[in-house]
């Protein structure tokens, strides 16, 4: 039995959560660990929680974890962005409707879901076992998303995120590139466009932009990455080594879309 088979997945909201649960659950190391993070115990609680409720408790937020023996190795946290969520949601189907007209038409209106995904790590001592792979399946079957959006300048982000969801019918691109490998698909037009619009991010560069975050000014390593997908990389490592300022971070949107949704 592998890893992925005798790992537990957990579907659970912020309100769920008690402030024990995120070091008896792990949550708090994971997140230590797994970012690197050199913060005090009282700064780790603040950053961890803030990346989970820190949008007030609200419903919106999803939390997927991993785990084995009930500790923690994994997470991905998702926001909901479907039509009828107030917040980003309705933003987004009315930007696709206005900038990408095809791609909305082309979704049921019952299925008009969507979520970001703002937070996916897996514990260093079990990556490359296809933790953050079988969570981002376990997340797709139960948010039955038609679109998974997303930001990130990380290689292993945008590989795991591309395999994953690959054998799910998902097509996934980083910026407009496709990397999926099923060269003939082109990203529908608009859909940079309505991802950052519901953030006021102005379209520049393939959608490079600068964010302020935990994941800091490193250079991404592009050694592992296939040839095909490390030209994708070039106008992210571009803005990063311009950027004067140590918390700022360059990245580029990742979203999936289902593959019929591309026309
Ligand atoms: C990104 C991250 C969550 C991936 O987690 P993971 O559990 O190791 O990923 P998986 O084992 O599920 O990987 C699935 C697939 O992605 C690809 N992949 C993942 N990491 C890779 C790497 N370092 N090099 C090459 N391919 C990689 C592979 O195709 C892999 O499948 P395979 O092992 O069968 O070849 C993990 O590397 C991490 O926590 N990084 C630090 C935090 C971070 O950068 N998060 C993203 C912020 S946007």
């Amino acid at each position: 039995m592998g890893l992925t088979d005798s790992a537990e997945y957990l579907h659970i909201k912020p309100a769920q959560l008690d402030p024990k649960d995120y070091d008896k659950l792990g949550i708090i190391d994971l997140h230590k660990q797994g970012y690197a993070l050199g913060l005090t115990p009282d700064e780790l609680f603040a950053d961890v929680t803030d990346a989970y409720d820190g949008h007030d408790k609200e419903e919106r937020i999803d939390i997927f974890l991993a785990t084995i023996n009930g500790k923690a190795i994994g997470s991905i946290t998702t926001v909901n962005w479907s039509e009828g969520e107030p917040i980003r949601g309705d933003n987004y189907w009315s930007l696709l409707k206005k900038h990408a007209p095809q791609t909305h038409e082309l979704v049921h209106p019952d299925n008009r879901r969507a979520v970001e995904v703002i937070g996916r790590v897996t514990h260093p001592d079990f990556r490359r076992k296809g933790i953050s792979a079988g969570l981002l399946q376990f997340m797709a079957q139960e948010m039955q998303p038609a679109l998974i959006t997303g930001q990130t300048k990380s290689p292993e982000a945008v590989l795991a995120r591309t395999s994953a969801l690959d054998g799910l019918g998902f097509a996934t691109f980083y910026g407009s590139f496709n990397t999926s490998g099923d060269t003939g698909l082109k990203i529908p037009s608009g859909l940079i466009e309505s991802y950052l619009g519901v953030r006021n991010i102005p379209v520049e560069e393939d959608g490079v932009y600068y964010y302020e975050g935990r994941l800091g000014s490193g250079v991404p390593d592009l050694s592992q990455l296939p040839d095909n997908i490390k030209s994708s990389f070039g106008n992210v490592i571009a803005k990063q080594q311009a950027a004067t300022n140590k918390s700022l971070t360059a990245v580029k949107p990742l979203i999936s879309l289902r593959r019929d949704l591309v026309k």
